[in-house]
């Protein structure tokens, strides 16, 4: 695990971007895997303003993103389809048809995770994927649970999670309570993991994410595992590593 420790979260957003940036020059055809939330906004905004310099090429790049929630659709403003439209598709040249994102509006809970697992399987790997920390350790939806989550799988999100996206809606009762994600062994047979990390609200679980027991009830702690996994995490999120 390598951790570099950027100043503020435009430093932390930039320097996530230069590692995304490497490997669409280094493999033009790579899978990326992506993140919603507010960590990498940032990093998308850094992706497209290099994109519109001309110093960046997505039309061979294919996209599988982490998780959606169970019931919104790609129209509803709060589904994670609608946030990579918004933030980051709908300004580069990638070609929509090969960006994934879980279909949320699929009532079938066992065929949609087959049906992704599928897509992941067949676009050959992901090369790089990219993970923001929720404040529980989770990583995707896998929410803290007593053992590791396999493939692509629903899962019924935590109060400390509806909580958190509650922001994002107009009240609690309206924050789905569903969604599918991917499952650790996704995350984790990604060839590069990088997670970004940013804010003083998220110091206590990063400590426990790099110093502790891996443990499922901290679900990104698995990723001390990982042979390349880098985290990038801003001053304040630093704040209780030495
Ligand atoms: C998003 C995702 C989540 C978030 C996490 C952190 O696709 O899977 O695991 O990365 O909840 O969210 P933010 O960045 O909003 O703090």
């Amino acid at each position: 695990m390598i951790i570099y420790k950027a100043k503020d979260y435009q430093d932390l957003s930039r320097k996530a971007a230069n590692i995304i940036s490497a490997q669409v020059i280094m493999k033009p055809d790579c899978v990326l895997g992506l993140a919603t939330g507010s960590s990498p906004v940032g990093t998308y905004k850094q992706l497209i303003e290099w994109y519109e310099k001309g110093d960046l090429d997505f039309s061979s790049v294919t996209s599988i993103n982490l998780d959606e929630y169970k019931g919104l659709g790609p129209e509803n403003d709060q589904s994670y389809r609608y946030f990579m439209n918004t933030n980051l598709f709908d300004h580069i040249n990638i070609d929509k048809t090969r960006t994934f994102v879980p279909n949320g509006l699929e009532t079938d809970s066992d065929k949609a995770c087959a049906d992704y697992d599928k897509i992941i399987d067949t676009s050959g790997g992901i090369d790089l994927q990219l993970l923001g920390l929720g404040h529980n350790g989770h990583i995707g939806f896998n929410e803290p649970a007593d053992a590791f989550a396999d493939g692509t799988h629903c899962v019924d999100l935590t109060e400390s999670t509806i909580e958190a996206n509650t922001r994002f809606f107009a009240c609690e009762a309206d924050v789905p309570r569903q969604a599918y994600t991917m499952g650790i062994r996704n995350i984790m047979q990604a060839k590069k993991v990088l997670v970004v990390v940013s804010g003083r609200d998220k110091a206590e679980i990063l400590k426990k994410v790099v110093c502790g027991p891996i443990t499922p009830q901290v679900p990104a702690s698995v990723l001390q595992l990982h042979k390349d996994a880098v985290i990038i995490a801003d001053e304040e999120a630093m704040a209780l590593m030495d």
